[in-house]
């Protein structure tokens, strides 16, 4: 037997983590610690993985503190960080242990029989780069000794038998549109950044004033703890709008944090090299190409993108689970359980740089162009494509990048094409957000959508659309000269082409419109030569909805629904049958009619016609 103790002061962390070496204090995290704590109960093999500086050493010390009482012989804390050599690890732990080293001893034996009786916990901080080592080891002890529970902190998971692996988010962030104090203080990474200012700048603090900037930089930065740290360092030096308005990721990879901080954390960039290194040269290739998206991608969309002579599609999945793995890459499972992927800003800057730094690659701006044209294209067809809208919301920054390529090489065919589908996009998502009620957004998207298409003549078909979405916005934004302008303009012209659908819609609006402001002298005419046309028409729904309209002025108007909710409804608008809808949407019948209950539920609906004449109405 060792002649050490193993642990003989209770219940302490030996050497206690992060203490000595970081005396900020800890942030947040609560539900984290609570769902942690738990699971500790039922596992004696925990590793908490996550990319670089995400905050998993910071947490981990903290659950270790936590729970030290429940290990008679303590916790024992090991940080690998320095160790490259995996020979030298089991010699770092014995060294933890303060148990003397004789000559010639097997190690690994050694620290099994210490460790054998005992009823303590190992935790043991950044394995990455140890890996396949530190997962031997740890296997021998869960194996050989019953009461020794192990604590790891890695970016990629040890891979061993019995491990839990639980991925560390980053902090939490403050809503884009955060207004309220209140807001901002409940958001794990404002507090943060508000701390770490303070330690510089004492008598910093958050106000309305300032508060748009400092949402701007934690969104910016993700709730990278890390990044946080670094980029409050900066804000002696620049002020606080200046810093947020510049903040790129590309420049704040290179920003240096105080001293006293360990190598790989002294900036973002360094810290992104730890990673780098691990990295197969497939795997490094890949992460560099995939860069070029932005928003995210998908497998179908890497494999078409990053393909090429030095790399073949049939690996393309096999590495990008690699960076997954490695929480280079994020992966998030999106509405209809397909996985999208994506980087922290500050990663995909790196990988920018990673790409450039070796050569670059001359098709794969071309390759990305063509493959989003192709998706939207086929997503979004001139006919009948606003039904799909959703589908291909995800892709609006890949499409903008896109056009951005085909303007700079003069790709004058596909940036046209590329235009005319974006331009489609936004339109959709503009009528989408019009529904909803969010009038800004519906304003942005159609702003860029008529930025788009009057670089590419203006064609015809999404002129009309756009002219009658800006009437919309107008309906509902008042009922003075200028939105009235705006409304005259939209009926002309859909009077002059006799489009149908779109002159019946901006009557009732207008309607609508006037209803709201009590002018009912006013609103009748609308709703006549609506219902007038309609009947001509032979549209019997169409006079039932305008009618109705006229009936429906207060309903609640702070539900919303969900995306699919308003698919629904819009088809149904649009005069499609259940089945119909079903096919649109790819789903079964009956959950068109769940959709559609639902929404008559939330709005006190009690018909489809009612229903009708309310969307019409967009309550
Ligand atoms: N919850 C937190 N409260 C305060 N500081 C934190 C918190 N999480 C992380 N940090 C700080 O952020 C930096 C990165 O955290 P760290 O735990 O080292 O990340 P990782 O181990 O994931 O690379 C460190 O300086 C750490 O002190
Ligand atoms: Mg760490």
């Amino acid at each position: 037997m060792p002649e050490c103790e193993v642990g003989h002061t209770q219940n302490t962390v030996f050497p206690h983590p992060g203490a000595a070496a970081d005396p900020s204090r800890f942030i947040g995290r609560e539900d984290e610690l609570t769902a942690l704590q738990r699971l500790q109960t039922t596992t004696r093999h925990l590793t908490l993985v996550g990319p670089g500086g995400v905050g998993k050493s910071r947490l981990a010390a903290r659950l270790s503190t936590t729970v030290q009482h429940r290990f008679s012989h303590g916790v024992w804390f090991v940080d690998l960080a320095p160790r490259s050599d995996p020979a030298e690890l089991v010699e770092a732990i014995l060294n933890v242990l303060e148990i003397p080293q004789r000559p010639g001893q097997d190690l690994l034996q050694s620290l099994v029989e210490l460790l054998r009786d005992r009823h303590a916990m190992l935790f043991l901080d950044n394995c990455e780069q140890v890996i396949s080592a530190i997962a031997e080891i740890t296997a021998r002890l869960l194996r050989t000794c019953p009461d020794v529970h192990v604590l790891t902190t890695s970016r990629e998971p040890l891979g061993i038998e019995g491990e839990v692996v639980w991925r560390v988010p980053p902090l939490s962030l403050p809503p884009v549109d955060a207004v309220e104090l209140a807001q901002l203080e409940a958001s794990e990474a404002v507090l943060m950044f508000v701390a770490r200012v303070r330690e510089r700048i004492p008598d910093f603090s958050l106000t309305l004033a300032n508060a748009a900037d400092v949402v701007r930089i934690c969104r910016n930065l993700g709730g990278l703890p890390l990044a946080l740290e670094l980029v409050a360092t900066r804000v002696h030096r620049l002020s606080l709008h200046r810093l947020a308005t510049r903040l790129d990721p590309g420049a704040a990879l290179g920003w240096r944090g105080g001293r006293g901080r360990p190598p790989r954390q002294r900036t973002l960039r360094t810290n992104l090299d730890w990673s780098y290194r691990l990295l197969s040269a497939p795997e490094r290739l890949l992460l560099g190409r995939l860069a070029v998206f932005s928003g995210g991608w998908t497998l179908a969309a890497a494999e078409a993108v990053c393909t090429d002579d030095d790399a073949t599609v049939q690996y393309i999945a096999d590495d990008l689970s690699q960076l997954v793995t490695r929480s280079l890459v994020q992966a998030e499972q999106v509405g209809d359980g397909s996985v999208r992927y994506g980087f922290l800003d500050t990663t995909r800057a790196y990988a920018a740089e990673q790409l450039e730094a070796t050569g670059g690659d001359a098709g794969l701006r071309a390759r990305h162009a063509a493959y989003m044209l192709g998706l939207a294209e086929r997503t979004l067809p001139a006919e009948n494509g606003a039904a799909h809208a959703s589908l291909l919301a995800d892709e609006l920054d890949n499409l903008r990048v896109a056009l951005r390529w085909a303007a700079n090489e003069q790709q004058t065919e596909l940036g046209r094409r590329l235009a005319i589908v974006t331009g489609r996009l936004l339109l959709s998502l503009g009528t989408s957000a019009l529904w909803r009620g969010d009038l800004p957004s519906a304003q942005a998207r159609l702003d860029e959508a008529a930025e788009r298409l009057h670089r590419v003549d203006n064609p015809a078909e999404l002129v009309s659309a756009a002219v009658h979405l800006r009437a919309l916005i107008a309906a509902r934004s008042g009922t003075g000269p200028a939105a009235l302008r705006v409304i005259d303009q939209a009926l002309d012209r859909e009077r002059r082409l006799a489009d149908l659908p779109r002159l019946l819609e901006t009557l009732t609006e207008l309607g609508n419109a006037r209803l709201n402001v009590g002018r009912m002298d006013e609103t009748l005419p609308a709703f006549r030569e609506a219902a007038e046309l309609a009947a001509a028409a032979g549209e019997r729904l169409s006079v039932i909805r305008v009618l109705e309209g006229v009936d429906y002025t207060a309903r609640p108007r702070n539900v919303s629904l969900t995306r699919r909710e308003d698919e629904v409804v819009q088809l149904l608008v649009r005069g499609l049958s259940t089945k119909q809808i079903a096919d649109q949407l790819s789903i079964s019948p009956a959950t068109v009619r769940t959709h559609l209950d639902h929404v008559m539920a939330k709005f006190d609906l009690h018909s489809r016609v009612q229903l009708v004449a309310w969307a019409t109405r967009g309550a």
